[in-house]
């Protein structure tokens, strides 16, 4: 039997994981997430599976090794929040590389029509019997420049999704895709043509705020951003100034750099600590989804799929699929 230790687990991702678990695993469902403090759990288990905001850091590693365990599954796609240097040697880690671009991209999409379109705003006056449109244009995507950065899985699905809607595709990707339809240009010009940017790239060191002060600064007025990537792609403190300043138009934000304490928790009853979000969250324009792209049926579906047959292929068998480490990671 294969002991799993899971953290930060919800009751949809219970639903997931126990309807597709065959009986050679046996899971145990911790809501606590994964940190120094709560390392000491996974104490008696082969494996444990990590979402992304589990702190997966050295101190983590060494306590998860010290007690025996033997791999890490992240039930994601992203691993900026695991320490690979710390971990290589030591334990194994598998992620879901893929398990649904398009959940993602097509949250990004309805965002994009939420805000530009009004739709929040329209949502709450027509509970309240209140028809009036005033304040309610928003303007067409047809014909308006997308600026995709990232041209990976889920940045080509949106970019269909975009071409869809008639709108003109430019591209931003450090490994260009040559085989995709799109126009590839530089940051810059994405910058400074672009009515929309969507950030679908992953979160590395070169990357981090690859949109603060100077990038808003380049951009036209106006500016819708999407970021359904990672939060810390943007200074969320410029971010908040452009929008201040009526230089962002609009900002969709499934992510945010200080989530981890907030998102995915109900906080309603809590006081927020957290100035920017809660500005942010005060503007009329600036629309936050708590992490929550990914959630579609098909999507839970598929990571609970490839995150059980990797840790049962790892265990049974040796097999390693959907191997992150810090050597495949630094070739890239
Ligand atoms: P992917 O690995 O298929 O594509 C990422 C693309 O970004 C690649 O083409 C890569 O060359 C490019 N890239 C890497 N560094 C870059 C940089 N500095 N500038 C421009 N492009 C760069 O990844 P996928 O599946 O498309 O996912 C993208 C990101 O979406 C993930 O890394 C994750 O952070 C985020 N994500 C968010 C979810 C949510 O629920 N909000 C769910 C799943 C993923």
């Amino acid at each position: 039997m294969i002991k799993v230790a899971m953290f930060d687990s919800k009751p949809y991702d219970i639903d997931s994981f126990n309807s597709l678990k065959g009986d050679n695993i046996k899971i145990k469902y911790f809501e606590t997430k994964l940190t120094e403090d709560t390392a000491e759990l996974a104490k008696g288990y082969d494996a444990v599976v990590v979402f992304v905001n589990d702190d997966v850091n050295s101190a983590v590693i060494e306590a998860l090794t010290g007690l025996g365990v033997r791999l890490i599954a992240l039930r994601c796609a992203g691993f900026n929040n695991v320490n690979l240097k710390a971990a290589r040697d030591k334990i194994s880690i598998i992620h879901v590389p893929a398990y649904s671009p398009h959940a993602v991209a097509e949250h990004a999409l309805g965002m994009l029509l939420t805000s530009v379109r009004r739709i929040h705003k329209a949502y709450i006056r027509s509970k309240d019997f209140n028809f009036s449109l005033n304040g309610l244009t928003g303007f067409n995507l047809n014909g308006r420049t997308m600026g995709i950065i990232g041209t990976g899985k889920i940045g080509k699905v949106f970019a269909r999704i975009c071409r869809g809607f008639g709108m003109k595709i430019l591209a931003y990707d450090i490994y260009p895709d040559k085989g995709l339809d799109v126009e590839y240009t530089s940051l810059d010009r994405i910058f400074s043509e672009s009515d929309v940017i969507s950030l679908h790239c992953p979160l590395t060191n070169d990357n981090y705020h690859i949109i603060d002060q100077k990038a808003i600064s380049a951009m036209k007025d106006g500016v819708i951003i999407i970021n359904t990537s990672r939060g810390s792609l943007i200074d969320a403190e410029d971010l908040l100034e452009g929008i201040k300043s009526k230089k962002i138009g609009g900002a969709c934000l499934d992510v945010y750099e200080e989530e981890s304490d907030l998102f995915f928790e109900d906080n309603s009853g809590h006081i927020v600590h957290d100035d920017i979000l809660a500005r942010l969250i005060s503007m009329p324009n600036v629309l936050i989804t708590s992490h929550q792209a990914f959630l579609t049926r098909e999507a839970l579906e598929n990571i609970a799929d490839t995150t059980l047959s990797g840790i049962t292929g790892y265990f049974e068998r040796g097999e390693l699929t959907n191997e992150v480490s810090y050597e495949k990671n630094k070739k890239k």
